[in-house]
């Protein structure tokens, strides 16, 4: 994306319709142009290539403590607490963990292997003081604030990472019907899935894609993001 601004601006720096037209007299002059364009296309670069990095890692890792989160709650967020409250309370909603999925969709399960998501823990352990803050293990975690969804690294390990319900919600109900359905954040609500990606994937942590419709048709396939050849 960024490479792609930086030649653009190279071919501008260049235009060809500069040529002179005057005859030999002119000439020492276009060289100045060119030299003073060279010059000026250089100053942008380093102005623009530093300005892609301002909100660096630790600058945004720094603001997100900041910011004291409140959004504690993927599920909750996504659903509406009513209709969480009744799930809840019905006691059909349990996270069951990637494993009992990969037993029926064995493609599914081996393509999200390569997905950055099911190894994004590491990331949050860059910085050990975190570890514990749920306002970073809400996104970078499966069913973060959720009963039965991750507490902690010693109580819950299995639910680090952001796995299949990480995505599409607690499973055992689905799991159980053994066919469509049974998903609070299934196949059937493309809307509450976009609201699940923009849920984590916000103005602050917006590195991954810039368009979330074609980002989320890549995570329609079995094989990842990534070995799609979806990379902007
Ligand atoms: C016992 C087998 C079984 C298990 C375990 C299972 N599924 Fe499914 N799943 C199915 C079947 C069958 C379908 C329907 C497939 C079809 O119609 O093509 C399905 C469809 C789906 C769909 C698309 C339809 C919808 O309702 O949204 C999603 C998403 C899904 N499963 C996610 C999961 C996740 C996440 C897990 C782990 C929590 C899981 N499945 C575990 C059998 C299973
Ligand atoms: C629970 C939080 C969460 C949800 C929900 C979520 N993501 Fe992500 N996503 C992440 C994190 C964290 C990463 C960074 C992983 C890494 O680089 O280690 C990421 C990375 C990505 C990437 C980059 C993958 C790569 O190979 O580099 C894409 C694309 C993406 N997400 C798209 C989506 C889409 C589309 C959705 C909704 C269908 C979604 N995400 C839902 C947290 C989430
Ligand atoms: C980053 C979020 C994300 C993760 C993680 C994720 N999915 Fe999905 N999944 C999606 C999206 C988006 C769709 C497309 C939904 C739609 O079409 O409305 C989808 C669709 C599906 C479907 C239906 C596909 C079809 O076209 O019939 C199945 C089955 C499924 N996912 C299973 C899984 C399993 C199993 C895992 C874990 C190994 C998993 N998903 C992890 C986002 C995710
Ligand atoms: C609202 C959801 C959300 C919260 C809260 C959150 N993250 Fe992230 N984080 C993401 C997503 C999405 C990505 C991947 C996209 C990106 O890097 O912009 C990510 C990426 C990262 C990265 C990799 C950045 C890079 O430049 O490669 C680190 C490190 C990280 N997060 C640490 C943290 C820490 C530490 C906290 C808490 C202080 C935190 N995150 C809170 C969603 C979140």
């Amino acid at each position: 994306m960024g490479s792609k601004e930086i030649s653009d601006l190279q071919y501008c720096s260049y235009p060809s319709n500069q040529r002179s037209t005057k005859g030999s007299n002119s000439r020492p002059q276009f060289r100045q142009v060119l030299l003073a364009l060279s010059i000026a296309s250089v100053v942008v670069l380093m102005l623009l290539v530093p300005a892609a990095d301002v909100f660096s890692e630790i600058d945004r890792v720094k603001s997100e403590r900041n910011s004291k989160n409140t959004k504690l709650n993927l599920l909750k967020d996504v659903i509406g607490e009513e209709e969480y409250e009744k799930a809840m309370s019905s006691k059909k909603y349990r996270f069951t963990g990637n494993n009992k999925c990969r037993m029926c969709h064995r493609a599914f399960f081996l393509g999200r292997k390569k997905d950055a998501h099911a190894h994004n823990f590491r990331k949050v352990m860059k910085y050990p003081e975190d570890k514990n803050n749920p306002g970073c293990l809400v996104c970078h975690t499966t069913g973060y604030g959720v009963p039965g969804g991750f507490s902690s690294l010693s109580k819950t390990p299995k639910f680090r990472e952001v796995q299949c319900e990480g995505c599409h919600g607690p499973g055992s109900l689905h799991a159980e019907m053994d066919s469509k359905g049974g998903l609070l954040i299934g196949q059937d609500r493309p809307e509450r899935m976009k609201k699940a990606c923009s849920f984590c994937h916000t103005k602050r942590w917006n590195k991954s894609f810039t368009n979330l419709d074609k980002a989320f048709k890549a995570y329609k396939n079995a094989e990842s993001s990534r070995a799609q050849g979806y990379i902007e």
